[in-house]
């Protein structure tokens, strides 16, 4: 029953999750849809919550400025897996391989901040604010345009109340995460079984506007792509040789390509414009171009950046509402490594 509302297009998934809602947490202690979230869940219970998770976002972000992309993915990864419950940060037992372990995180990175807001807030308000809200609020601030939007620069309110899970399994993760290599057809379905539409597959792509990646992730399309072509086709050539000298070897996974060349760390609408060139890094990323819908949005949003942020935060919103775990469901982690 759980699975079948996760295979509905989202209207029909708003519509029967609240004749299913029910029956579904009786199959498995998973509620679908946002009942139990809010904007300012803590307000009571540890109203600094919010404001502690900016503080060490911003000191990181500081140090680093690209601390922001992998803040921002941890939060879609954590999501795609298992919905929005923590399970990202769970390490390896001995008898189980959890999500970071497996072949999709490569290059995951910023536990570490995650773990010194998390020591930070246990100490404030020990037990109250979970790990999976730690990573929404995280990524929210990690897109955070300063003096721009609201008077804090937050694109959106984010919505808390989410609790965390106890299992955290590789093989999921493979298994839900999106591949780089996926076509237009696979990323749509991919979504839908997370009840996101084709907005928000276009919409939250945009993440790509930060960040990094390595060779490994591109290396199919700069040679021996098919019998028939040395290099992916929709990939615009001349990029493609450039690609193709900054990546020697397949292998090679030190060397990092920005993203958006010269704007890795600038939250902005410049992705669309590549992506639109033929010069998006993944095969995903010009998947976009191949469905009236979302190719629409890309040139939409190449040519308002307005639109692009402000849709942005809606689906960041969607996207933080898969299959959480609310009320006295799940637990709320002392540690995000381990569960409890
Ligand atoms: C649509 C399907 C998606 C695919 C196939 C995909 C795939 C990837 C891959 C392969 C990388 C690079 C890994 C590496 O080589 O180091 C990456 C990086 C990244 N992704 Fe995605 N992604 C998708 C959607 C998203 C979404 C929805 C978000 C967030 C809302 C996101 C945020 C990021 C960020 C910020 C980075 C850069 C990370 C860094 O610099 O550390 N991605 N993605
Ligand atoms: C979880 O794993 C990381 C990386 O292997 C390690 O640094 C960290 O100490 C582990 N956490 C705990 C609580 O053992
Ligand atoms: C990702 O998984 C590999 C094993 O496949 C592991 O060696 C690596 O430490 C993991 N990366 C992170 C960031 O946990
Ligand atoms: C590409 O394929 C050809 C023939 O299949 C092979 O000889 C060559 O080594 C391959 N090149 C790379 C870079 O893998
Ligand atoms: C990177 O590549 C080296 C050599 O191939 C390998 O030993 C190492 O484990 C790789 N690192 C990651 C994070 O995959």
């Amino acid at each position: 029953m759980a699975e079948c509302v996760h295979l509905l297009p989202r209207r029909w998934f708003l519509l029967s999750s609240l004749l299913l809602v029910a029956a579904a947490a009786a199959a498995a202690p998973v509620v679908h849809g946002y009942g139990g979230l809010t904007v300012g869940f803590y307000e009571k219970s540890c109203p600094e919550a919010e404001a502690i998770v900016r503080k060490v976002v911003a000191a990181a972000v500081h140090d680093d400025p690209t601390t922001t992309a992998p803040l921002l993915r941890l939060h879609f990864h954590d999501c795609f897996v298992r919905g929005c419950d923590g399970s990202v940060l769970i390490n390896s037992t001995k008898k189980n391989t959890a999500e970071k372990d497996a072949k999709p995180n490569h290059t995951l990175d910023a536990f570490d901040v995650i773990d010194a807001i998390k020591e930070k807030l246990e100490s404030k308000c020990p037990r109250t604010v979970s790990c999976a809200d730690i990573l929404a609020i995280a990524a929210r601030d990690a897109a955070v345009r300063q003096g721009q939007w609201s008077k804090d620069g937050n694109l959106y309110e984010v919505e808390t109340g989410r609790r965390d899970g106890r299992v955290s399994s590789a093989k999921e993760a493979v298994t839900y995460l999106p591949d780089s290599f996926d076509g237009i057809r696979r990323l749509i379905t991919r979504f839908a079984s997370k009840g996101l539409s084709l907005k928000d597959l276009a919409v939250l792509s945009g993440a790509h506007a930060l960040g990094n990646t390595h060779c490994p992730s591109i290396a199919k399309r700069l040679r021996n792509f098919t019998r028939h072509h040395n290099t992916d086709p929709t990939l615009d050539a001349a990029y493609a040789s450039k690609l193709r000298r900054e990546c020697r070897s397949e292998r090679d996974n030190t060397t990092q390509l920005e993203m958006v060349p010269g704007s890795s760390t600038t939250f902005d609408a410049t992705y669309y414009s590549l992506v639109a060139q033929r010069k998006g890094m993944f095969h995903s990323d010009e998947a976009l171009l191949r469905n009236d819908l979302t190719r629409g949005l890309v040139y939409q949003y190449m040519s308002s950046q307005h639109s692009f942020l402000r849709d942005f935060g809606v689906s960041m919103v969607n996207m933080g509402r898969v299959a959480v775990l609310t009320g006295t469901h799940g637990e709320i982690r002392r540690t995000c490594s381990l569960v409890n």
